[in-house]
């Protein structure tokens, strides 16, 4: 069942399989339509388990083929502040799934580069994208996310400091452990399109505050994504949607 509020789209899937073919195909169309409009495709990936399959996808031989990779620019919604060859950092599983397998140019690869100070990492990255949007608020034409059962989404943990709104498009999260780098609501809410992946009935319950509410409770982190001038989709299995008993 798809339901539809304004801009906000939920589209439930049978599975991971599925959720992960429809947002690889999203990718895909996205992509050739920015490129049509703009000579470019610019995305920011998501970490954790959920987009891993999708990122497959993505190298097979259809959809490789599909995408005009040379027009492609990746950037990364946040990181783990760990050597680009630990298990844990999110450039890393995405280079293994993806971008290893693509002719994207190596100059059209943004991650958010390790240093021993986080702070560092978040200011090397804003400039970074000051660089490739010509020192204006990123408008980034597909974002993918994911979400923890906790409401978080990227690296904006509930609590956190780093979703206080200020000036910065980069910031670090050094209470999490390894600390975490993470773009900030302005440069996610400046999005022509947010596509959340999230699969698995631990999300059921935060999934369904994100998209109803939940009256006395703060919206969650994932909650206060918002654009202000695009679209949110919600690409779900349906155990996150709560349509199974698992
Ligand atoms: C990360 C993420 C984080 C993730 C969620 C969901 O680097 O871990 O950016 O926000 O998307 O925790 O993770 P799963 O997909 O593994 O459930």
């Amino acid at each position: 069942m798809d339901s539809q509020d304004r801009d906000k789209v939920v589209e439930v899937f049978d599975d991971l399989e599925g959720l992960s073919r429809a947002a690889a195909g999203l990718f895909s169309r996205v992509a050739r339509e920015a490129i049509e409009s703009n000579g470019r495709f610019t995305v920011a990936l998501a970490g954790g388990g959920t987009p891993r399959r999708t990122y497959q996808l993505l190298a097979e031989p259809r959809l490789r083929e599909e995408v005009r990779w040379e027009a492609v620019h990746v950037f990364w919604g946040d990181e783990r502040c760990v050597p680009p060859d630990d298990p844990r950092s999110n450039a890393r599983m995405a280079r293994q799934t993806l971008l290893d397998h693509v002719p994207v140019p190596g100059e059209n690869v943004h991650p958010i580069v390790w240093m021993e100070d986080p702070r560092q990492s978040a200011a090397d990255y804003e400039a970074v994208l000051r660089t490739c949007f010509a020192d204006t608020l990123p408008r980034l034409d597909l974002i993918f996310l994911g979400m923890g059962e906790d409401g978080h989404t990227a690296s904006l943990f509930p609590g956190s400091p780093a979703l206080d709104e200020g000036p910065g498009w980069a910031v670090a999260v050094p209470s999490k452990d390894p600390a975490r780098v993470t773009l900030t609501y302005p440069v996610f809410n400046n999005a022509v399109l947010i596509a959340f992946l999230v699969s698995g009935g631990n999300k059921a319950d935060a999934l369904d505050r994100v998209l109803h509410g939940s009256p006395g409770l703060e919206p969650s982190s994932a909650a206060r994504i918002r654009p202000v001038s695009g679209i949110v989709r919600f690409l779900v299995d349906r155990a996150a949607a709560g349509e199974s008993g698992s």
